[in-house]
């Protein structure tokens, strides 16, 4: 496997960075997951806009144009060979020395960009399945639209997630209204057939996926509503998913020990996955 790090294609396994970089002392730095399908990196623009606001909002530079970062991930996607899979890039601050304080101008961000296979087979049947989601408690800081490698709380409730038999965690506010999954956006159908899901706002991710699907969703002649919904709707509801680069668009069959209607992945989820892949650039 070949990766890249700042301005080197280097092996994957060989591929390191320094000990003072900020992402390592600080987790001052933002990321992208990409998904690679047919061997074409999908919604590029979408990933490279939400890049460019994440930076701007930290106050990181560009480490490489937009045009060169995307012929990097692109060339690192072709070395690895990847039909089916995913891109991984990181922006930090850079390596200086241990201090909270930005470092001195002129400091060059750090970036790396890598790619793994998946297996669109275990997906599916995964899909065919669904998955179970807990929930837990919101316990992040209030700029998680931000896509910061900041991520212990999402770690902790997955793992927590994990350890329960289940695959996600969706982060609840104190009024119970659902936010997003911690490494998801989550979604319900409604009885009378329509999509809900959070606005996008300073307290969930923009999800690339979720914004693809509500495209998807339109040429579908579905209707999608822009609002919160809580534990109790999602567990009377019609049908529940989840959407990510990493998953798609994921049936959830139950939520903590209740399960969606039957317990089996929706029709209309599943007609939104389907559709996703055929429509999707
Ligand atoms: N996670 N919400 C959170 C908190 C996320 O971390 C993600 C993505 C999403 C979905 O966004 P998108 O559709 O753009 O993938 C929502 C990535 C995949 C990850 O951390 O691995």
């Amino acid at each position: 496997r070949i990766a890249y790090v700042n301005g080197r294609y280097t092996r994957h396994a060989e591929a390191c960075v320094h000990i003072e970089d900020r992402g390592y002392q600080f987790a001052d730095g933002v990321y992208e997951v990409c998904e690679v399908a047919r061997g074409q990196i999908m919604d590029m623009t979408r990933h490279l806009d939400r890049l460019d606001r994440s930076l701007r909002e930290l106050r990181i530079e560009w480490p490489l144009s937009r045009r060169v970062l995307q012929m990097v991930m692109g060339e690192v996607v072709r070395r690895n060979r990847i039909e089916n899979g995913l891109v991984y890039l990181q922006v930090t601050r850079g390596v200086a020395p241990r201090d909270h304080y930005f470092p001195a101008s002129g400091t060059a961000p750090a970036i790396v960009v890598t790619a793994k296979r998946s297996d669109p087979a275990a997906a599916a049947k995964r899909a065919s399945q669904g998955v179970k989601v807990i929930t837990v408690r919101e316990n992040r800081w209030e700029r998680v639209d931000i896509k910061t490698v900041g991520l212990l709380p999402n770690v902790l409730a997955r793992q927590q997630a994990k350890e329960a038999g289940a695959v996600e965690a969706w982060f609840v506010d104190l009024d119970g209204v659902v936010k997003e999954g911690a490494s998801t956006n989550a979604w319900i159908v409604t009885p009378d057939g329509k999509l809900v899901t959070r606005p996008a706002d300073h307290g969930i991710l923009r999800g690339v996926t979720r914004a693809t699907v509500m495209d998807v969703a339109k040429k579908l002649g579905l209707t999608v509503e822009e609002r919160g919904f809580s534990v109790e709707e999602a567990k009377q509801a019609k049908e529940a998913f989840i959407t990510a680069a990493t998953t798609v668009v994921m049936p959830v069959v139950a939520i903590d020990d209740a399960s969606v209607a039957n317990g089996h992945p929706g029709s209309v989820t599943l007609s939104l996955r389907d559709a996703f892949f055929d429509i999707a650039e």
